[in-house]
C-alpha cells in the first residue's frame, strides 16, 4: 500500500479553513491554493535527492548540495492549474506536463481531452497536482499516463481526499505516494467530496 501522508501543518489547517468556507471569493481561494500547495510540496519533496557541490564563500570554501532530481508538475486541468505556480517558485526548474481531464456528470469516470507527453521523458520524478482526490479515477488515470510515459517516480499531491480516492489510488498504484491536507468524510450521491469545499475549478476561475 502506498504511503499516505496527511499534513498536520497549522499553516496548513488554517488556510484549508479559509479555503473550504463557502464565502471565500475567487481571488482569495486561488490564492490559498498556491499558498497551501507550495506548503504541500515543501512536504512531498523531502526526499529528493542531492549531490554534493563544493562552493567559495566570501571566507572559504564550503559544502553545498544540488538537487540531481528533475521535477516534472502535472496539473490535471483545470483545478490543478492552480497548484503549479506556487510550486513553480521552489521549483523554478520544473517542467510543467498539463493533462486534460474532466468527470462525466454521470458515470464520474474520467474523459480525455488533453495530452501532450511527448517521450522519452526527461523528468525523474513527477508530482501529479489536482486539488480534489475525490472518485480517484482523475488520479488513478494520469498515474497510469505517467507510467506508460516511463517516469520511475510519481507522487500524488493534493488538498482534500476522499476514503474512496485514496482507497483505488493505493489499490491501484500501491507505488504512489499521496500528500493531502485533509481527508474527508465520504463522497456524495454526485460524487463531491462532503464537506469538501466544493468545485476546485469553479471556485478558482468564477465560473461556478
Ligand atoms: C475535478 C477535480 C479532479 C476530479 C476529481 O475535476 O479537479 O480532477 O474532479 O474527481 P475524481 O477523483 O472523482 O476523478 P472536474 O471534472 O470537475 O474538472 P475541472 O477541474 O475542469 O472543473
Ligand atoms: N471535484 C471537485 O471539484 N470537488 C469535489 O468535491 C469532487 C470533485
Amino acid at each position: 500500500m502506498s504511503h499516505l501522508h496527511i499534513s498536520s501543518h497549522p499553516l496548513i489547517a488554517h488556510k484549508l479553513t479559509h479555503l473550504r468556507q463557502k464565502d471565500t471569493p475567487p481571488k482569495r481561494f486561488r490564492e490559498l491554493v498556491r499558498e497551501i500547495s507550495m506548503l504541500l510540496a515543501y512536504e512531498a519533496t523531502l526526499d529528493l535527492n542531492l549531490r554534493p557541490r563544493d562552493i567559495e564563500t566570501p571566507l572559504a570554501t564550503a559544502r553545498g548540495y544540488e538537487l540531481t532530481d528533475r521535477v516534472g508538475l502535472v496539473p490535471i486541468l483545470r483545478a490543478g492549474l492552480g497548484m503549479v505556480d506556487g510550486i513553480l517558485q521552489l521549483l523554478p526548474e520544473a517542467e510543467v506536463w498539463h493533462i486534460g481531464l474532466y468527470r462525466d456528470e454521470e458515470t464520474l469516470k474520467p474523459v480525455e481531452y488533453y495530452n501532450r507527453l511527448s517521450p522519452p521523458p526527461r523528468v525523474s520524478v513527477c508530482l501529479i497536482l489536482d486539488p480534489m482526490l475525490a472518485t480517484g479515477g482523475s488520479a488513478v488515470v494520469t498515474a497510469e499516463m505517467l507510467k506508460r510515459w516511463g517516469v520511475a517516480r510519481i507522487k500524488f499531491v493534493g488538498l482534500i481526499g476522499a476514503p474512496e480516492g485514496i482507497q483505488l489510488m493505493q489499490t491501484q498504484h500501491p507505488d504512489v505516494p499521496i500528500y493531502l491536507a485533509a481527508v474527508d468524510e465520504h463522497l456524495n450521491a454526485r460524487g463531491y467530496i462532503v464537506p469538501g469545499l466544493g468545485d476546485a475549478g469553479d471556485r478558482q476561475f468564477g465560473t461556478g
